[in-house]
């Protein structure tokens, strides 16, 4: 495509009518496959969310996509990632749709108070070492309509913008992106990618109910800090940090 303007994410770029889950299949292939490789699919018939959940994915009516990565960071680091593929929606959602969106910590975009699209990183590695990591991208591009258990969470960027989106120029520019503030992060540090994470989170100075190991933490989302974590003040003003791995987050 004329339109993807990068030096390797998306150059090798496999794509599959119908797939289980492209994030499932990346997994498979991402020993054998350079850095950067992409694997689209019209439709997945066992789409992932976080937490095991099931992740709804419309023939020919949305990006399911993953995203193969081989960066030496340490294994902590992985779950920035998902905040580098985060500012990338939301920019590639302006630019190509022109809808402003924000992203609801960890992994959530959210466009008019509904979920436009996911994200799920997955890392495959030992303790001291990263062999690879698959950054899944669901986005809801023209559905237009969701089952009713999803109607009151979920949308799509043609419901929002009254009109189709180019499916095409939207996963250019989500890969665009995506390579440039990757390679802000690997070249100059998460300190660009917080900021811009910071300024585009609904969660932040928001009153939440931060679900970890079992335990639930209610206090007020005061910050972003620089391995990505939450954190959230309690009433008393102590501090604690959330890591995105394990939590669920509600508005309260
Ligand atoms: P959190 O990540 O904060 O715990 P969540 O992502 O589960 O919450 P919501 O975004 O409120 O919470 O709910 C969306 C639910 O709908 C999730 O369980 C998500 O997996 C599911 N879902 C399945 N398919 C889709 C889809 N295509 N678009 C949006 N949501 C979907
Ligand atoms: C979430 O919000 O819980 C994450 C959803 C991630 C969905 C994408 S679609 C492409 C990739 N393959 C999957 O099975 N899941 C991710």
């Amino acid at each position: 495509s004329p339109n993807l303007k990068t030096d390797f994410i998306g150059r090798n770029y496999l794509y599959f009518d119908t797939i289980s889950s492209t994030n499932d299949y990346a997994k498979e292939i991402a020993s054998d496959s350079p850095d950067g490789t992409t694997i689209v699919a019209e439709e997945q018939t066992s789409g992932r969310g976080r937490m095991g959940r099931l992740w709804v994915s419309y023939k020919k009516q949305g990006i399911w996509m993953s995203i193969i990565l081989k960066p030496d960071i340490a294994p902590n680091d992985a779950v920035k990632l998902t905040q580098v593929a985060a500012v990338s929606l939301v920019d590639a959602i302006k630019e190509t749709a022109n809808l402003t969106s924000y992203i609801k910590w960890p992994n959530d975009i959210i466009v008019n108070g509904k979920k436009v699209c996911g994200i799920l990183t997955e890392m495959n590695g030992e303790l001291d070492k990263i062999n690879f990591i698959v950054v899944g991208i669901g986005v809801n591009v023209n559905v237009d309509s969701f089952p009713v258990d999803l109607q009151d969470k979920a949308t799509s960027l043609s419901i929002e913008a009254s009109k189709k989106i180019d499916r095409k120029l939207l996963t250019a520019s989500i890969l665009n992106n995506f390579e440039k503030y990757y390679r802000t992060f690997l070249d100059e540090g998460f300190l660009n990618i917080r900021n811009l994470c910071k300024e585009y989170s609904l969660t932040l100075e928001k009153d939440v109910k931060a679900i970890m190991n079992n335990k639930e933490y209610v206090g007020r989302a005061i910050d972003i800090d620089n391995d990505g974590n939450l954190i959230v003040m309690f009433k008393n003003g102590e501090k604690k940090a959330i890591t995105s791995g394990e939590v669920s987050i509600r508005g309260l």
